[in-house]
């Protein structure tokens, strides 16, 4: 099921991005935009939304497709504009030179909101799939990645003289996982609510174990700088709970994130499934050489 949820978002993705190369596309725009999305991380977010859909029988394919994809964009698109100089300024990003320092900050500010306007034009162009769920599934996502609570209020949290540290979480990281388990939902016709949780509890998890990596990791290892959260004065949960006590929230998060999946048909694989994501997340490694 990894594999097949893996294929179906590169697919999905690949299209969106062929559409944005073609004529009369500046060239280095579109070459900007498939650097920002190719190759890609561990598309931790899409993966989850097709997971859940695949755990509620997933009877429409197009609108998960479409759902997925367009969150990959909006993540990748938060990661442009999050790497640039008037935010982290980090030079590299997935073990490569991250999209201003490859192509310029203008570019990257375009590629950044390129990315974000075809993430909704790709749901767009699901709806006559289904109106209503599309409809339903764009906001989900609007909600997830502007204000008062999504990914453009979480960054803009680092503006305030006093950070609230849990609404900060939660609108910079949580609320894309919580669109990739709701949204997983309404593309399958369900009823999003009892799928709120698992997205809750897998994004603070993830959040920990960002935590930890920044603190603990390396660049090499990371493909991105470490020890930011230090260096921009940020909340980190190593230095709130150390190591130990990160790991082990990570650890309780991920129990808790299983324990709330709702019955259905798929609940047993999409539970296997958490657990060999959540074992990637605290690599042991990196950790025992700490702690
Ligand atoms: C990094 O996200 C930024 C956070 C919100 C923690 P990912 O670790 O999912 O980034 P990629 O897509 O795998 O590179
Ligand atoms: C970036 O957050 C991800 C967004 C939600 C914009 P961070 O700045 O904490 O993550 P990395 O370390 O650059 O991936
Ligand atoms: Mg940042
Ligand atoms: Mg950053």
């Amino acid at each position: 099921m990894a594999t097949e949820t893996g294929s179906r978002v590169e697919a999905a993705l690949d299209a969106v991005l062929r559409r944005a190369e073609t004529q009369p596309s500046p060239p280095t725009l579109a070459a900007a935009m498939r650097h920002a999305v190719f190759p890609g991380g561990g598309r931790v977010r899409p993966r989850l939304l097709l997971a859940v859909a695949g755990a509620c029988g997933d009877p429409r394919p197009a609108l998960s497709d479409a759902a997925a994809a367009a969150i990959e964009l909006l993540h990748c698109a938060s990661l442009v504009h999050d790497d640039m100089p008037c935010f982290d300024d980090a030079a590299t990003r997935r073990g490569r030179p991250s999209v201003h320092a490859a192509f310029g900050a203008p570019l990257a500010l375009l590629t950044g909101d390129a990315l974000i306007v075809a993430a909704f034009e790709t749901l767009a162009r699901a709806a006559p799939a289904d109106p209503q769920t599309a409809a339903a599934l764009s906001l989900i996502v609007a909600r997830a990645v502007g204000a008062p609570g999504g990914i453009v209020a979480g960054q803009a949290w680092e503006s305030e003289p006093q950070i609230d540290v849990a609404a900060y979480h939660r609108a910079k990281t949580g609320a894309l996982f919580v669109a990739a388990s709701t949204g997983g939902a309404v593309a399958a016709g369900r009823d999003p609510g009892p799928w709120r949780v698992i997205g809750e509890k897998l994004g603070e998890a993830y959040q920990v174990a960002d935590d930890l990596a920044d603190a603990l990791g390396c660049e090499a290892d990371l493909g991105k700088p470490a020890g930011q959260d230090a260096a921009h004065a940020r909340p980190n949960a190593v230095r709130s709970l150390g190591v130990g006590g990160a790991v082990a929230r990570l650890e309780g998060l991920v129990r808790e994130a299983v324990a709330s999946i709702p019955p259905c048909p798929g609940a047993g694989a999409l539970a296997d499934l958490v657990m060999l994501q959540a074992r990637r997340l605290a690599p042991k490694d990196l950790v025992r050489s700490v702690a």
